[in-house]
């Protein structure tokens, strides 16, 4: 069977967030499982292309109004990846140095969509499943089934992976020109609330969605940012599958990105060393423990509640603390942490932007991370940390639910739950933790657990095989 996923992050071609990390792993791991599975991405100039040699597999236009617009299809030569990725080159539209941000942003992923599916008309053989992800690539469904010009690829099933709904692609309706023709009677099927709304028209066009997590999936029916109904009235076609992590990428025992490696037995002294390595070059102090938190400022993930839980955690004398952020984003939180830079220079250390070595390292030398999501669809730091040996302090929702259970309540918690989404709630879950990893065999016990889990992907790249035999057959 072959599956080509669709998406416009793909680590370590182009990254902003977990989709990146999803996209990048998931379609190895199904290989490794007899499917033939790849990538198709556009083409950023990034180091990635920059730093790679490519192919060109095909040369041609798509149409757009009267319009036709030149691209190719790239292919990197040498299998970086284990698995084919193609990035789709439209000149001037898709080759910018960041994927996110762009006023025109409707138009490239328009431009991506119909030139992915030009190329893939034009293939001799075609896939069974077109594998999407996110809204970004969300109208294919609707114009795989019901535009004239794409008609060619009608039977091929197509799969919408949920990563979030927080922003579904919404345009207006003037914007419909810069699609192929279809059948008026249809606009429905791209509509929601009198825009078109490519995640909504994915969930209704699609033969089945997944979300990140089942925790999310049931979530969704009562909280997804207006599309709550669409949902459960599609549930039936819909699935919550946890994502994975690349274990191979993602392993302290060999992680040439961290300053020391360790593994289960050698972990205490082996984050003793990351953790002393990491302050001393950020000049904290090495106190006996040090919390991280690693992501984007932005409310979605708590980072608003940042600088009021620093404040209260540094007030109190009796905290033995240091905190470590990385991550970049809303101004306003982003100066926040400025005045507490200033005021805290030997306990606080903020890296502002995101780098993918020194997020290892952090994982590698943190005790303690803290996830203070208000939505949180699966959230892969959380099981990074874990197989680090960094025991997660997260606000139990969506996938945070799923994969973290509370120390005092259950015998074989893996980590600190709070449920409320007041800083006071994450500063009393933090407290919690601290007492118990105060007491070395505690703390031991602790990383043991977590670093012991089985969050690799070959669980649920197996449950993807599953979903699309049941679509195909
Ligand atoms: C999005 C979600 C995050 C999830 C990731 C990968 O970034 O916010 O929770 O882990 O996608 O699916």
């Amino acid at each position: 069977m072959k599956v080509i996923h669709v998406s416009v992050e793909c680590f370590p071609v182009a990254k902003v967030g977990g989709l990146a990390d999803v996209v990048g792993a998931l379609p190895r791991y199904q290989r490794k499982f007899g499917i033939s599975s790849e990538v198709v991405c556009p083409y950023y100039i990034t180091p990635f292309t920059k730093e790679h040699d490519f192919e060109v597999i095909f040369e041609g236009a798509f149409r757009q109004g009267g319009d036709q617009i030149p691209f190719t299809v790239l292919k990197e030569k040498s299998d970086v990846l284990g698995f084919p990725i193609n990035l789709v080159h439209i000149p001037n539209i898709l080759d910018r140095e960041k994927v996110y941000c762009y006023p025109d942003e409707a138009e490239q992923w328009i431009a991506f969509q119909l030139a992915f599916l030009t190329w893939l008309r034009s293939l001799a053989k075609y896939p069974e499943v077109v594998h999407c992800h996110d809204h970004h690539v969300g109208l294919i469904p609707f114009l795989m089934k019901w535009t004239s010009e794409f008609r060619s690829l009608a039977l091929i099933k197509s799969v919408i992976t949920v990563h979030n709904t927080q922003s579904q692609g919404c345009l207006n309706w003037d914007k419909s020109a810069l699609l192929p023709e279809f059948e008026r009677w249809k606009s429905g099927l791209l509509d929601w609330d009198g825009v078109i709304n490519p995640l909504a028209s994915a969930i209704k066009c699609c033969d089945a969605f997944t979300t990140v997590s089942p925790g999310y999936f049931s979530e969704l029916q009562q909280r997804a940012n207006g599309l709550e109904s669409l949902f459960r009235l599609e549930s039936l076609k819909g699935f919550g599958i946890l994502n994975g992590i690349d274990e191979h990428y993602w392993n302290p025992s060999s992680d040439p990105l961290i300053f020391k490696n360790y593994s289960r037995s050698s972990v205490t002294s082996g984050k003793k060393a990351n953790k002393k390595s990491l302050c001393e070059k950020e000049s904290l102090y090495t106190m006996p423990h040090l919390l991280a938190y690693i992501g984007r400022f932005v409310e979605e993930k708590g980072a608003d509640l940042l600088p009021e839980i620093i404040e209260e955690l540094f007030a109190s004398p009796s905290n033995n603390l240091c905190v470590y952020i990385l991550g970049s984003g809303n101004e306003v939180i982003e100066d926040r942490l400025e005045v507490l830079l200033a005021k805290y220079p030997k306990r606080l250390a903020v890296f502002f932007g995101y780098d993918e070595g020194l997020a290892h390292e952090v994982y590698a030398a943190a005790d303690l991370l803290l996830m203070p999501s208000k939505v949180e669809p699966c959230g892969l730091n959380q099981l990074y940390a874990m197989k680090y040996g960094a025991i997660p302090v997260v606000r139990g929702t969506g996938g945070l639910w799923d994969t973290v259970t509370d120390v005092d309540r259950s015998i074989d918690g893996s980590g600190f739950v709070f449920r409320d989404s007041q800083p006071s709630d994450a500063v009393n879950a933090i407290r919690r933790a601290l007492n118990t990893i105060g007491n070395a065999d505690k703390v031991k016990t602790l990383r043991n657990r977590g670093m012991s889990l089985d969050f690799s992907w070959d669980k649920p790249a197996n449950e993807y095989i599953d979903l699309y035999r049941q679509i195909t057959n």
